[in-house]
């Protein structure tokens, strides 16, 4: 989490949009907040619309940067295909993608869980949702303006880099 705001925090920010999944709640949201507050436009995602737009009004009471909800279920392929287009509907270019959408290891105890696709549900969202995101957000995506840090901001959070 430090490492991430660390990084965020070296580079500059204002105007850039970032797209951050799973941004309706825990460690997404506070890093959607910061890069608010630093006048990023931030592309809020998940699924509870309560949440997402409690955090866009936040936002825009804060009048520094901007916001956008767009929601979309990682356990269903077509959902996030659906999302990459809302993606590109709602940007020129995306400067920063930032795959923290995911479930830990909680749930129906000793029960295999399956996405609307019949994958394993944690396989689902935690890792497949990542590449049509990434692919279909792909062609506003300007490496240029991410540089050396695209890597880092892409890589899946690990206990380590949330600490
Ligand atoms: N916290 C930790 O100790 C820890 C450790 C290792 C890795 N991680 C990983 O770090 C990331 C953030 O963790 P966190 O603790 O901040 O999680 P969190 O508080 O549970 O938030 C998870 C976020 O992902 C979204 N999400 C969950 N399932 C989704 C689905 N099917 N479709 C779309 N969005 C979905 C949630 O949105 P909605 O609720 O709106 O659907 C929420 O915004 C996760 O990928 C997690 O696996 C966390």
């Amino acid at each position: 989490m430090n490492q991430i705001l660390a990084v965020l925090g070296s580079m500059n920010i204002e105007n850039k949009t970032v797209l951050v999944t799973g941004s309706t709640d825990g460690v997404g949201r506070l890093v959607a907040r910061r890069l608010a507050d630093r006048g990023a436009r931030v592309l809020i995602h998940g699924r509870d619309r309560t949440r997402g737009e409690q955090l866009l009004n936040q936002i825009r009471a804060a009048n520094r940067g901007s916001a956008a909800f767009l929601p979309a279920d990682f356990s269903s392929l077509a959902e996030v295909r659906r999302l990459a287009d809302a993606v590109r509907q709602e940007c020129d270019r995306l400067d920063i993608l930032i795959n923290n959408a995911g479930i830990g290891s909680g749930g129906a105890a000793g029960q295999r869980e399956t996405s609307q696709d019949g994958h394993e549900l944690r396989f689902a969202v935690n890792y497949l949702a990542g590449f049509p995101t990434h692919q279909g957000s792909a062609a506003p995506f300007d490496a240029r303006h991410a540089g050396a840090h695209r890597e880092r901001l892409f890589a899946r959070p690990t206990p380590d880099r949330l600490r």
